[in-house]
């Protein structure tokens, strides 16, 4: 995404407060993240869009009916807010919810669709989340549901031409049949759309099945992706390193989402966050391997070994080798599988810089574990 780019064609990239502060955010916390981004050069590497998730607001609506920041967490107001993160050359998003309240019980936007979208207008909202926590009305059905989602983001449209609209519909649908015609109606009127479960339980134990069940999820979508249109993994780095994942957990993220083209919003501390992880996060292989915007399509097995690969904006092939069995396991592959025609090829691992070359690849890998690399003929 370039830095005017707004729609971004590209998934987007920035900031979500949910896994670090959940409802305990401040706009002082808000205002500090901000800087953070930019101070650490996070925002130079794309990733420039600030968002509010769930408990900026207060308990009550205004007497007007307008949604309101909670005055205690946010004394200036969420317009002051939005204007601190633009004045730092950054975008700012905001969150409600489809039904009456929340996923914390706060209002939500339910019968106030085109007020709310006009309140975050007048905000500077440059993103709005729509989540679904219920709060509906009983006789709701995935039909009606999905038409609500329309409608909000219509009024969101209406009141901002430029806003990015994301949004939860297909959550509830996983594991259903009404799954895919969910995502395939997001991908009709939203820009992104939650495709996998939140990532919870949030620890190191946990971290390499949640990663991929989230690939295993999504990989069957990649034609509802293109640009401005984004399969939606959750966000990356959630509570890193308060979390226990480890940098391995991190990479394995980070690996996944950008080969499935998701947006990629941190989730944490960056103040908290080490160096070896500012410096993955910031990785430009990784990041353009993300934002070519192409989902991988492309998915072959050799053992336990699956090979993901999409191609990749720096020449030849992006390919991902995760390792989906529950020991350490080899894959093997010979080069016509990546479109190569040579002899030998050249292989530039993602995250070390080192370059290889073979006649076949061969790749070892612990259960669980993902090597994410370019490959090139010759
Ligand atoms: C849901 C969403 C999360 C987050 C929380 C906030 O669980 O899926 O991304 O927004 O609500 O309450």
């Amino acid at each position: 995404m370039t830095a005017t780019e707004w729609p971004p064609s590209r998934p987007v990239m920035g900031y979500n407060t949910w896994y670090q502060f959940r409802t305990s955010i401040t706009e002082s916390e808000v205002v500090r993240q901000a800087e953070l981004l930019v101070s650490s050069g996070l925002a130079a590497a794309g990733y420039k869009c600030v968002n509010l998730d769930d408990g900026w607001m207060a308990a009550e609506r205004a007497a007007g009916g307008e949604l309101t920041g909670d005055s205690v967490k946010f004394p200036h107001g969420i317009r002051w807010l939005a204007d601190q993160i633009h004045a730092l050359g950054l975008r700012f998003g905001i969150y409600t919810a489809i039904g009456a309240r929340t996923c914390q019980s706060l209002p939500g936007s339910w019968g106030h669709y085109d007020q709310d979208a006009k309140t975050f207008a007048t905000w500077g909202a440059d993103f709005v989340k729509v989540d679904d926590c219920g709060g509906l009305p009983a006789s709701t059905t995935v039909d009606t549901l999905t038409e609500y989602f329309r409608q909000f983001g219509a009024c969101l449209r209406r009141h901002n031409p430029e806003v990015v609209y994301s949004q939860e519909l297909p959550i509830h649908q996983i594991g259903k049949p009404s799954f895919r015609p969910a995502v395939r109606a997001s991908a009709q009127f939203a820009d992104m759309w939650r495709v996998a479960h939140d990532e919870y339980p949030l620890t190191h134990d946990d971290a390499s099945a949640m990663i991929l069940g989230h690939l295993a999820a999504d990989l069957e979508l990649h034609s509802f992706a293109g640009p401005g249109h984004w399969n939606d993994l959750d966000m990356v780095a959630p509570a890193f390193p308060a979390s226990g994942w480890t940098l391995a957990d991190l990479r394995n993220q980070l690996s996944v989402w950008a080969m499935e083209a998701s947006p990629l919003l941190i989730s944490a501390d960056i103040g908290a966050l080490p160096p070896a992880a500012l410096a993955d996060l910031k990785n430009p292989h990784m990041i353009a391997i993300d934002q070519s915007g192409q989902q991988c399509s492309t998915v072959i097995m050799n053992g336990d070994i699956e090979a993901l690969m999409k191609p990749d904006p720096e020449g030849g092939t992006a390919v991902l080798f995760v390792n989906v069995g529950t020991e350490a396991g080899t894959g093997r592959f010979a080069l016509p599988a990546f479109g190569i025609t040579s002899a030998r090829a050249t292989g530039h691992n993602a995250w070390t810089g080192e370059t290889t070359t073979f006649g076949e690849a061969s790749v070892t890998l612990e259960a669980g574990q993902t090597l994410l690399i370019r490959i090139e003929g010759g």
